[in-house]
């Protein structure tokens, strides 16, 4: 069945959100965009969006296939997905495997400790105070999500991890942390959002290579941060 795209819902940094005929689903439309550093940073890749798209629809289906409740329904063009409508709960879930990023010059580790088990953190959405690190007891008392929302997010995550982890390790691939984003639909929380190089760091198993926005964000060429998320799409959709 094909459907028809309304009017624009939502524009974010990397991603547009249109209505569709049927109310309870939404075109996510993937950009070229690319930006780091809050926004400050911010460059266009052309063929970005698709290279997203695609690594985001794979990714969502291998956790559908699994189990892991997504919003994902089907890929409509190159760039754009169909998603469940959601009501997202705006809050950043981060799993971490690896110790790298913010939490090393947070706390006292290493970079490149591998945790025994993972690390679970969550990060209020809110430009203006900078997205401060928060508990399950803040989302409570700020009536983001119940005490079983929470434990069901954190299922959702972990699970989410074990699947991700063994997939792209099976492509030679190691997924040192990601970032989820979660929202209801008649009472039920599913994962919405992204899951590509953008919300996720991702090496090759052998040689460490950096395949994800790191590249962008430490400042490499457009063209070698393209051709990361284009060896990646490779890894992950074409094989
Ligand atoms: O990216 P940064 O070092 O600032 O933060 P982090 O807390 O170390 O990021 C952990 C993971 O979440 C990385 O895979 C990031 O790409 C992802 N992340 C994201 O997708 N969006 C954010 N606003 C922050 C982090």
């Amino acid at each position: 069945m094909s459907h028809k795209v309304g009017g624009l819902i939502a524009s974010g940094k990397t991603k547009l959100v249109y209505s569709l005929d049927d109310p309870s689903l939404v075109l996510l439309r993937f950009k070229d965009d690319v930006t780091a550093l809050d926004g400050k940073k911010r460059d266009v890749i052309p063929g970005k969006g698709s290279l997203n798209a695609g690594i985001s629809a794979r990714l969502f289906q291998l956790l559908k296939e699994n189990n892991v409740h997504n919003h994902y329904i089907k890929m409509y063009d190159p760039s754009s997905l169909i998603v469940r409508k959601l009501d997202m709960i705006p809050v950043e879930v981060v799993c971490r495997n690896v110790a790298t990023g913010s939490i090393v010059k947070r706390l006292p580790i290493t970079e490149g400790t591998v945790f025994d088990s993972p690390i679970i953190e969550f990060f209020l959405k809110d430009d203006a105070r900078g997205d401060p690190m928060i508990n399950s007891w803040h989302m409570m008392a700020l009536k983001l999500a119940s005490k079983c929302e929470i434990d069901e997010i954190v299922e959702l995550t972990l699970r989410a991890n074990d699947v991700l982890k063994k997939f792209l390790s099976s492509r030679g691939l190691m997924l040192l942390d990601f970032k989820l984003e979660f929202g209801r639909r008649n009472g039920e929380i599913l994962i919405g959002d992204e899951l590509d190089p953008d919300c996720m760091r991702v090496r090759d198993a052998s040689t460490g290579k950096v395949l994800d926005k790191d590249l962008y964000r430490k400042g490499a060429s457009l063209d070698e941060v393209k051709k990361a998320y284009e060896e990646l799409y490779r890894r992950i959709v074409e094989t």
